[in-house]
């Protein structure tokens, strides 16, 4: 994709917040390097380039944004085109927004699917990755013995879902620990390796691990039972729109997002992709005419809704693609790295993610030994105004630190000198 400076600065509106004229004439103090041709890591560091993305979130600069793992905020374009038809809703809303609005979904479909490299077809807009988990997991037909097979860091409300199904039907859960943070991929592969058995017949599995942004090997683990009557179902809550890749490829059977956490889409969306060959079976969560129909919009059957919060997922995606998501993941790893390689030297620094690329992307937790996470969070927030995730798990606890696109570095210095006087001076 190439991409001019002129090109960012229409494109998100930026040009007033940068002090920049968009005449075409005098558009850039100086040359805008063409994107097409630098490698990734390059555009990474490449300030000016993220200083046009930084303005186009019109976010509270009073505050330090660092749990965009939550949610993120969206793009000012994403926010517009959503009070533009949520305005034009209202005019008549069972003529404006269902006659003239709903149809536009399909498009959204359409972008939403060339961004996952899937099938449109395949792909069902959802409101957040619950729902698409949700769906899948009590849509699938088990016997009673079946197991399922995930770890103890999988997302609470996915695990409660699967206790229910426990209660109801007589299924067993068999979680897994895994270690933090891991060697290798192989040793990760391994702990699923254990944890099959022969009454096997799902395995549900996080793309990246919300506690601390470990990435896990999903390819790998879904070859483990390949060819055997196992079904794979892959949480890409933090994965999608945040490490480039095409869903179909994981070779997995379902994946479930949130497009209100990377994608900066509209919060209240979501991505369900299933297998073209796993729709019919699959039972929906809210019924339809036919449900054993091979229409994936069967699994969007949530009766009336605002349907300007999905349409606006078209923006986020425009933005998306400006940037690009290989770009997109070399500037989330490199912030990550730029605060880990300014704390890391600190006594008691311990860090429960791997820096290698194919274990991590931009998130990642760490603990300053000696203090509690909990008094670490609350001072960061109260003497600083920077927003964390204090995590706690039974093997290991600390602060979840995930910047966004529109994070600046001195946000990150500032976080960094905050950290270091906390554990130099005490808190
Ligand atoms: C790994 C993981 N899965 C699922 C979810 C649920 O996402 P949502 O609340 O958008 O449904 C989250 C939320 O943080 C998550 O981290």
């Amino acid at each position: 994709m190439g991409m001019t400076r002129r090109g960012f600065i229409e494109s998100f509106g930026a040009a007033t917040a940068l002090g920049w004229t968009a005449s075409p004439a005098s558009a850039a103090p100086g040359p805008w390097p063409e994107l097409e041709g630098r490698s990734v890591e390059d555009v990474a560091r490449d300030e000016d380039f993220w200083a046009v993305i930084q303005a186009a979130y019109p976010v509270d600069r009073a505050l330090i944004n660092l749990n965009n793992g939550g949610v993120s905020p969206s793009p000012r374009t994403v926010q517009e085109a959503l009070r533009r038809d949520l305005a034009y809703s209202n005019g008549a809303p069972s003529y404006t927004m269902w006659r003239h609005l709903e149809p536009r979904k399909e498009l959204v479909r359409q972008r939403l699917a060339r961004l996952a490299g899937a099938p449109a077809e395949e792909i069902a807009i959802t409101r957040n990755a619950t729902e698409s988990l949700d769906t899948v997991i009590f849509g699938l037909n088990l016997e009673p013995g079946d197991e399922v097979l995930t770890t103890d860091q999988d997302y609470p409300r996915m695990i409660n879902a699967w206790r229910q199904r426990e209660l109801r039907d007589g299924i067993v859960l068999r979680q897994i620990s895994i270690p933090t943070p891991p060697p290798s991929r192989e040793a990760i592969v391994s702990a699923f390796r254990a944890g099959l058995s022969e009454r096997t017949k799902v395995v549900h599995l996080c793309h990246m691990i919300n506690l601390t942004g470990t990435l896990l090997p999903v390819r790998e683990i879904a070859d483990l039972v390949r060819g055997r009557d196992v079904q794979v179902i892959v949480d890409g809550a933090h994965s999608f729109a945040h490490i480039d890749f095409a869903i179909p490829d994981l070779g997995v059977d379902y994946f479930g997002a949130s497009l209100h956490k990377w994608l900066s889409a509209p919060i209240g969306t979501g991505l369900l992709w299933v297998r073209s060959k796993r729709i019919g079976p699959l039972w929906p969560l809210f019924a339809h005419t036919e449900a054993s129909s091979t229409d994936i919009r069967k699994l969007e059957q949530i009766g009336t809704y605002p349907v300007p919060i999905p349409l606006a997922i078209s923006e986020a995606i425009q933005f998306q693609e400006q940037i690009g998501t290989a770009r997109k993941e070399a500037r989330l790893r490199f912030l990550r790295d730029y605060w880990v390689d300014r704390l890391q030297d600190l006594e008691g620094f311990c860090l429960h993610t791997s820096r290698d690329p194919g274990l991590s992307g931009g998130i990642a937790t760490f603990e300053l030994v000696g203090v509690p996470v909990r008094d670490l969070g609350a001072y960061l927030l109260t003497k600083h105004q920077i927003i964390t995730t204090g995590i706690n798990h039974p093997q290991f606890s600390g602060l979840r630190i995930s910047p966004h696109v529109y994070t600046s570095l001195r946000e990150l210095d500032h976080f960094v000198a905050a950290v270091r006087t906390a554990a130099q001076d005490g808190i």
